[in-house]
């Protein structure tokens, strides 16, 4: 039997595979990633990590034929599906191309799944889908999304609900991600943006190792403890161990749920600046500027369920989550 992991050389996905790999179970993974957002140098990094290695190919999940080929050449069993575009700001320039990519690409992937008889899955969303409820955020609280990227996480939510409800074969973990961070603890992989980062950890990180010369802090006039924004930071690799647990425990789960993955804590960009310039001893040169459009004072995560349902919950703390950012950061300072 197979595992199917989509998007597998990205940021959480390649995460996920060193996870999957230090199973005893040794079950194959099968990575399919167009390489629109990674490069192929991180299979090495995995090997190097794990001694394993996975099958890759290099296919786009919007292409029927090809992921039809995958599944006739594979026994699949489950998927994770990490694959899709990411960045917030360019799904408003251009929406057609997030919606094509990540939803009509979804749309494609269940349907060849369904073909295949194959029905667990384990999908990214985000906690961007609670709009702006007010944290602590659960998984009961209404959805609702401000921009096309966050958009495309709930119509595939609703898509994935509808499934669910039309085949009771379906088990899916719909996993809504806090703000991951960190990379492993090996410094060998780890987030590897293209251009000026969009995030503020990879921002900062960029600062400290002087590929940038300043952070903008954006806002110090929220209602938070510093004035700066409050985020539920999350590590990795406590995040790819979810994914592990999601789908250890996916025949628990009939139909469709929604679960956070978060800390529950909340962090602000203040304190995220101080905690790295101590961690790396680097300075890092900040200066406030404006809100930035869209932005929420403080989300961070009810986690319960998560415990409840998959026996897990995070175990990392900011400090190894930053100490892990830097060794990554400071060993491959223009990424892979
Ligand atoms: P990433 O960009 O590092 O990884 C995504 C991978 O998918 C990349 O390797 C990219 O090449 C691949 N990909 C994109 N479109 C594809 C397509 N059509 N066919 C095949 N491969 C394709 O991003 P990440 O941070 O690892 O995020 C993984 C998933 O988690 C995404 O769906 C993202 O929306 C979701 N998510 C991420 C965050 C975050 O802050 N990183 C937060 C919430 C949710
Ligand atoms: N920030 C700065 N300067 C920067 C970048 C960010 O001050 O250069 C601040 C933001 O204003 C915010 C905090 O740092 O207060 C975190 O910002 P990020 O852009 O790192 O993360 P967001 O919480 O805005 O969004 C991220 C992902 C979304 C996802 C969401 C889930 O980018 O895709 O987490 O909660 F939907």
């Amino acid at each position: 039997m197979s595992l199917l992991i989509t998007g597998g050389t990205g940021y959480i996905g390649s995460h996920t595979v060193v996870e999957l790999q230090a199973l005893a179970d040794d079950q194959d993974i099968v990575i399919v990633d167009d390489l629109s957002n990674s490069s192929t140098k991180v299979l090495d990094r995995i090997k190097k990590i794990t001694g394993k290695t996975v099958t890759f190919i290099k296919a786009d999940i919007c292409d029927y034929d090809a992921m039809n080929a995958v599944f006739e050449q594979h026994d699949i069993d489950a998927v994770i599906h990490f694959a899709g575009h990411k960045a917030v700001g360019e799904s408003s320039e251009k929406p057609l191309s997030y919606y094509y990519n990540n939803v009509s690409g979804t749309v494609i992937l269940l349907r060849v799944m369904a073909e295949h008889k194959v029905k667990n899955l384990v999908f990214s969303s985000s906690a961007t889908v609670y709009g702006d409820n007010v944290s602590p955020l659960n998984e009961k609280m209404t959805t609702s999304a401000t921009n096309p990227y966050g958009q495309t996480k709930l119509m595939i939510e609703h898509i994935l609900f509808d499934l669910a409800k039309s085949d009771s074969d379906w088990s899916i973990a719909c996993l809504r991600y806090f703000n991951p961070i960190g990379a492993h603890n090996s410094g060998l992989i780890g987030e590897n943006p293209n251009g000026i980062p969009n995030n503020l950890l990879p921002y900062v990180a960029q600062v400290a190792v002087g590929r940038l010369a300043q952070l903008q802090v954006f806002g110090d006039d929220y209602d938070t403890v510093d004035g700066t924004g409050v985020r539920d930071y999350i590590h990795v690799v406590d995040l790819a161990q979810g994914h592990v647990k999601a789908l250890q425990n996916l025949n628990k789960i009939s139909g469709c749920k929604a679960i956070n993955l978060g800390t529950g804590n909340g962090t602000s960009v203040l304190e995220i600046v101080n905690t790295f310039k101590e961690i790396s001893g680097q300075d890092i040169p900040y200066k406030i500027v404006p809100r930035r459009a869209g932005d929420l004072a403080a989300v961070y995560a009810n986690a319960d369920l998560a415990n409840e349902l998959l026996g897990w919950q995070a175990t990392r703390n900011l400090h190894t989550m930053i100490s892990d950012t830097w060794r990554w950061q400071s060993e491959n300072p223009q990424g892979f």
